[in-house]
């Protein structure tokens, strides 16, 4: 059933814990019900804002606006045939359940992206990704709504513009589309990606390469990396791993030859934003109840009774330091409302 919240706590919607509350909050089930809900209210000339589980958002401040939070639920195989299956999954399903439910099914292609907070309709924002895995491999397809014309539109994987960390929608069309669906193929001859780190070393453990025991596996190195959001407030990493051109990474690279780079085409390289944030000393340092994370520099945590403000200084003052020491500018991943 569709309800219209007024003045509502947006603590138990961000995996940071920040107190925050927003003007309007609206859920829908349905599609008939968003449709209703767009066609009698013009919400495009007020603050509004699209939500899924909150992992990668910080709020700075109330939110002054509409919070539109789609609660769209089902798994649905569409499809098969000797080569693939395509299952549609509603937005609200959350994206580790799916995961789990793939695995029982023995389709391989997101197992290494085991354990990633959230929902499903929003992994295509920000393009999830981990373990060398991005969920742009998987998606068919982006089913949504338009806010402005309140059509129906379907966006094919191509259409998404995926990249690293990045999408249409985090551009182009920031904040216009309510993904309501995403669909998945999933090819029956994929095979495993265990090069990433130390999956291939732990899976030494087991007698047999599969995929529960890949799932298990990535659970068990992200636990002991990641701070757990229900402990610890957190919305993952906090910035983008900086890409920099090949001129730029060689110089670094001499002036400091332990700093790890990953080569990404003939053109462009990877930086680790939690290497640089760790040698300007930021690891396990806390101001007030905002702290970069003892394990993860990368990741930003709060203590308890940080405000999103409190967050958002300590990351300021992060960049500068990364800026001064290495020349390089990081960019945000969590998206700062
Ligand atoms: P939200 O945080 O609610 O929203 C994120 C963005 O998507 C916002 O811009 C929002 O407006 C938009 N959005 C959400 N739902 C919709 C919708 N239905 N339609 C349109 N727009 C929508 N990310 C990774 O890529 N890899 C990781 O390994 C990873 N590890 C993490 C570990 C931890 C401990 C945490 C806390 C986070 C981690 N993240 C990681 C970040 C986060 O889990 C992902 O970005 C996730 O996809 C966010 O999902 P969400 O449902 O919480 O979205
Ligand atoms: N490192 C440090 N110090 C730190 C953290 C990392 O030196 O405090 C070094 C590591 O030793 C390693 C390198 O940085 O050499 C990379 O570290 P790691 O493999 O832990 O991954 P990451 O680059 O920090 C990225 C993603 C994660 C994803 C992991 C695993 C981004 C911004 N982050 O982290 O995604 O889970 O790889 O694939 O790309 C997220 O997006 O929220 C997220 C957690």
């Amino acid at each position: 059933m569709a309800v219209l919240r007024k003045n509502y706590s947006l603590k138990e919607h961000n995996t940071f814990g920040i107190e925050a509350n927003a003007k309007y909050f609206f859920e829908f089930d349905t599609l008939e019900e968003i449709h209703d809900f767009l066609s009698k209210n013009d919400i495009v000339s007020i603050q509004y804002l699209i939500t899924g589980g909150g992992s990668n958002l910080l709020f700075t401040e109330d939110f002054n606006g509409l919070i539109i939070h789609p609660n769209i639920l089902g798994i649905k195989i569409l499809e098969e045939d000797d080569e693939s299956v395509l299952v549609q999954v509603g937005a609200n399903e959350v994206w580790d359940d799916f995961v789990a439910w793939t695995v029982s099914k023995g389709l391989a292609g997101i197992e290494n992206l085991s354990l990633i907070p959230g929902v499903v309709g929003a992994t295509p924002i920000q393009n999830i990704g981990a373990y060398g895995v991005e969920v742009k491999e998987v998606i068919e397809s982006v089913e949504a709504i338009c806010v402005e014309t309140n059509k129906e539109v379907t966006f094919s994987n191509a259409n998404c513009e995926f990249d690293y960390r990045n999408s249409v929608f985090k551009n182009e069309y920031k904040n216009q589309f309510i993904i309501t669906q995403v669909n998945f193929r999933f090819l029956k001859n994929k095979a495993f990606k265990v090069h990433y780190g130390t999956i291939a070393k732990e899976l030494e453990n087991y007698t047999e390469v599969n995929l529960k025991n890949i799932r298990e596996v990535i659970i068990k190195i992200r636990e002991s990396k990641l701070p757990d959001p229900k402990q610890l407030g957190n919305a993952g990493s906090f910035f983008k791993n900086p890409i920099v051109n090949k001129t730029q990474a060689d110089v670094l690279q001499e002036k400091h030859p332990n700093m790890p780079i990953y080569e990404l085409n003939e053109m462009q390289s990877k930086l680790a934003a939690g290497w640089l944030i760790e040698q300007c000393g930021w690891k396990g340092k806390r101001i007030g109840d905002a702290g970069v994370h003892k394990d993860q520099a990368l990741v930003i945590v709060n203590y308890g009774a940080a405000k999103g403000s409190d967050i958002l200084h300590l990351a300021n003052d992060i960049r500068k330091s990364v800026l001064y020491k290495f020349g390089v500018k990081l960019e945000l991943e969590v998206n700062a409302i």
